[in-house]
C-alpha cells in the first residue's frame, strides 16, 4: 500500500520544510487473497437477515489519499493534544499554521469504493448506521445518510467558549486574509490530522472567535479529549438496537471505538471484521477480513 521516502529540507514563505519520512499512496489494491474471498463468503452468512451497524475508521480512507496512524509503514506521530492546544497561544499558532498547510489536500479528497459500498448497502436497507471515527466527512461525500461522526468534523471549526461553528472553509479565507504572505504549497506533505510537516515562522497570525473572542479549535476531538458524552451515547444506543457490528478500516486502538466492539461481545453480537492488520477486537469476531475495505466491503453488503 505504501513506501517510505526521505524529503530534503527546503523552504516555503514563512514556513521551513524539515527532513521528514513521507506517506506515499501506492496504486490501490485490485485483488483479494482466496482466503479472503472465504471470510466474505462466511460473513455474508453471519450478516444475513440482521440489522448491521458499521465502525469505520481511517484505514477506509487510505484510497482516497488520506493516511492512517497505524497501518503498514507508518512511522509514529505524536498529534498535538487538547491540553497542548489549548494551553498556549504558540501551540495554536503552530497548529493553524500546519493546518493551513495541510488541510487543502483533505479538503479534496474523494469518497473511494469502500464509502460508496457502505452508502449503497445503507440505501438499500442492509446497514443501518454508520459511526466513524473519521473526520474526513468522506461518508456523506458518498451520500451515506445516517453517520455518527465520533471524533467531529475537520471542515468545521467551533468556539471552545459560545460554541458558534464556522466552517473551515470560512477560516481558510480569514487565516489567507491575515497572513497574505504564506504561499500554500501542494508539494509538502500532509498528515491524517490535515496538519503538515512544516516549521512555522511566529508571526503567523490566527484569529479569534467573531462573536466572543474565545479560542477557536477545529470541531474535532484531539487526543486526550472526551468524545461528546450525548454523542458517544447516542452510538451506543443505535449499537443497542443493531444485532450485528461490522467493524473497517481501524486498528481499534483508540478506547472511544473499541468500546463499541466490546459492548457488542458483550450482547452476543455478532462481529466481522475487514481490516489489513491486526485490530483489538480480532478475538472478539466471528469474521476477520484481511483485505482492503475498497474490494472487500464491496463482495460482502453488495450483490
Ligand atoms: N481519515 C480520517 O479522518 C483519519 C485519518 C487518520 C486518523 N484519524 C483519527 O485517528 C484515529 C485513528 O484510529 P483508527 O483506528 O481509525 O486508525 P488506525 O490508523 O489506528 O488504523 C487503521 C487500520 O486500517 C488498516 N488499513 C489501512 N488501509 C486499509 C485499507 N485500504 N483496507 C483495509 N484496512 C486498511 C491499517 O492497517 C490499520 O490497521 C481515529 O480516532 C481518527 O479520529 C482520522
Ligand atoms: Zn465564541
Amino acid at each position: 500500500m505504501r513506501q517510505l521516502s526521505e524529503n530534503p529540507a527546503s523552504t516555503c514563505g514563512v514556513f521551513r520544510l524539515r527532513p521528514i519520512y513521507t506517506w506515499m499512496m501506492l496504486e490501490p489494491a485490485t485483488s483479494i487473497t482466496a482466503a479472503a474471498e472465504y471470510s466474505i463468503d462466511f460473513a455474508r452468512e453471519q450478516l444475513k437477515g440482521k440489522k448491521v451497524i458499521a465502525l469505520t475508521g481511517a484505514g477506509l480512507s487510505t484510497d482516497s489519499g488520506i493516511p492512517d496512524y497505524r497501518g503498514e509503514g507508518r512511522v509514529a506521530r505524536h498529534p498535538m493534544t487538547y491540553d497542548v492546544f489549548m494551553g498556549s497561544h504558540e501551540a495554536r499558532v503552530r497548529y493553524w499554521a500546519r493546518s493551513y498547510v495541510g488541510w487543502s489536500r483533505i479538503a479534496e479528497a474523494k469518497p473511494n469504493l469502500g464509502h460508496r459500498a457502505l452508502a449503497t448497502a445503507q440505501a438499500s436497507g442492509r446497514l443501518r448506521q454508520i459511526i466513524t471515527q473519521n473526520v474526513d466527512g468522506l461518508h456523506q461525500a458518498a451520500g451515506a445518510t445516517e453517520v455518527i461522526d465520533l471524533h467531529g468534523r475537520l471542515d468545521r471549526v467551533i468556539c471552545t467558549s459560545c460554541k458558534k461553528l464556522i466552517s473551515r472553509r470560512e477560516l481558510d479565507d480569514v487565516l489567507r486574509a491575515m497572513n497574505p504572505s504564506v504561499l500554500k504549497s501542494t508539494s509538502i506533505e500532509f498528515t491524517p490530522d490535515g496538519d503538515a510537516e512544516v516549521e512555522v515562522s511566529t508571526d503567523f497570525q490566527i484569529p479569534d472567535c467573531s462573536s466572543c473572542h474565545s479560542i477557536l479549535k477545529p470541531d474535532v476531538v484531539f487526543f486526550g479529549e472526551s468524545v461528546p458524552v450525548e454523542r458517544a451515547e447516542l452510538a451506543m444506543r443505535n449499537l443497542d438496537t443493531a444485532d450485528a457490528l461490522l467493524v473497517a478500516g481501524t486498528s481499534l486502538t483508540v478506547n472511544s471505538g473499541m468500546r463499541f466492539a466490546r459492548a457488542a461481545a458483550k450482547s452476543g453480537k455478532p462481529i466481522v471484521i475487514v481490516n489489513l492488520g491486526p485490530t483489538r477486537a480480532d478475538e472478539l469476531a466471528v469474521a476477520k477480513i484481511e483485505a482492503n475495505t475498497s474490494l472487500a466491503l464491496e463482495r460482502l453488503l453488495i450483490g
